[in-house]
């Protein structure tokens, strides 16, 4: 945790190890088949995810270079190992992840083999899931915080109940304490996070925290989705994903493997891939408006407009700012329940018509 803590605060550093948006939400509200799909590649699970749709192309882009090695690893390794090595190499199979990536190195490429061998540690002895600065921000949650709240015994049935009645119950008599109030107001709080969690860029146009609204988001989570399926929750609560996101199911993964020729990562700002002037079916731009100013969102709107094909679709995110594409882009309504990461304000859709 030492080791983390001392590097999450080295340049570069991996800010998201993981996506935490949930892409069986994603999946589900995504119309037809795109062919040609932009994504916001922050740790790839849902770029990845996406190649189960079978498209032509999928390009993830991300404008910070420690995501990019993250990816490039992500993306050689699905290309040649095999599902329980690809585990391992992440830090949740059988074996350790540095013997996997010792066979995988001759595979990698130049700049991403240089960061690796110089931070091995993350690979054995951190565990790549684990290795970001958003995971380290849960981890920190989960030590120091999160433990203090429940009992170990509540913690558990609380993230087992095999039903949503049993786990509202428990919810209602035992997890929703006082404590568990206290903590959204301050862990979520624009202080906190600023300082734990997600970088300083990403406050630049928030006035509050994300405290505000979203206990009630929570508690609507718990309602309608059950903890044992939710491995977004799992990894705040339980500091480790007893199911597995979208890309890591076996059955996935291998229909994944099979498409992984269509993905390409590269190191953009997606403005400047916007001025490519390259159409596309689907945008997914995860919650990047949320660092800019409303001009510029509304300024790279027509963009979006002008490069997505009849029919085209976007999805995004918005945690602790609103922020709407505009012009002639239809917004359709998302049942918000279904999404299991709670943290999210809100997910727009929308299509060009
Ligand atoms: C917007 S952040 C949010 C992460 C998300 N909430 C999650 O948990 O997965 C996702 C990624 O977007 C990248 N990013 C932000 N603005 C971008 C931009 N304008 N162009 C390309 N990538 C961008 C960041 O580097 C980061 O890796």
């Amino acid at each position: 945790m030492n080791k983390l803590k001392r590097y999450v605060k080295e340049t570069p550093h991996i800010r998201y190890s993981n996506c935490h948006e949930d892409s069986d939400f994603a999946l589900q509200n995504i119309k037809g088949k795109p062919e040609k799909i932009l994504t916001i590649a922050s740790g790839l699970d849902n770029s990845l995810a996406f190649l189960l749709l079978e498209p032509r192309s999928v390009l993830a882009i991300d404008s910070k270079e420690a995501q990019i090695y993250l990816c490039n690893l992500k993306k050689c390794g699905i290309e040649h190992l095999e599902y329980e090595d690809f585990l391992s190499l992440l830090g949740i199979g059988k074996d350790n992840g540095g013997q996997i990536y010792s066979r995988l190195r001759p595979y990698l490429d130049k700049e991403t083999v240089e960061y690796f061998d110089s931070h091995l540690f993350l690979i054995s002895e951190i565990g790549i899931v684990n290795c970001g600065k958003f995971e380290y921000y849960f981890q920190f949650f989960k030590k120091h915080i999160l433990s203090k709240t429940h009992s170990k015994k509540t913690v558990e049935a609380f993230m087992t109940a095999e039903s949503l009645e049993d786990q509202n119950e428990i919810y209602r008599k035992k997890y929703n304490n006082l404590r568990l109030r206290l903590l959204f107001r301050i862990f979520f709080s624009k202080t906190v996070m600023k300082k734990l969690g997600r970088d300083k860029e990403c406050f630049a146009y928030a006035k509050g925290g994300l405290s505000a609204g979203l206990k009630d988001k929570f508690d609507r989570c718990i309602e309608c989705n059950l903890n044992r399926d939710n491995p977004y929750l799992q990894y705040i609560i339980q500091g480790k994903m007893a199911s597995l996101p979208t890309y890591l199911v076996k059955e996935n993964y291998l229909k994944i493997k099979k498409n992984i020729h269509s993905l390409e990562v590269r190191r953009a700002d997606f403005a400047e891939v916007m001025r490519e002037n390259e159409s596309y079916d689907l945008m997914y731009l995860s919650d990047i408006f949320e660092y800019m100013s409303e001009e510029e969102t509304s300024f790279l709107s027509e963009d979006i407009y002008r490069n997505l094909n009849k029919g085209g679709q976007v999805l995004l995110y918005n945690m602790m700012i609103e922020r709407h594409l505009c012009g002639k882009l239809r917004e359709t309504e998302l049942d918000q329940d279904k999404n299991r990461t709670f943290y999210y304000r809100h997910c727009y859709h929308y299509i060009k018509e």
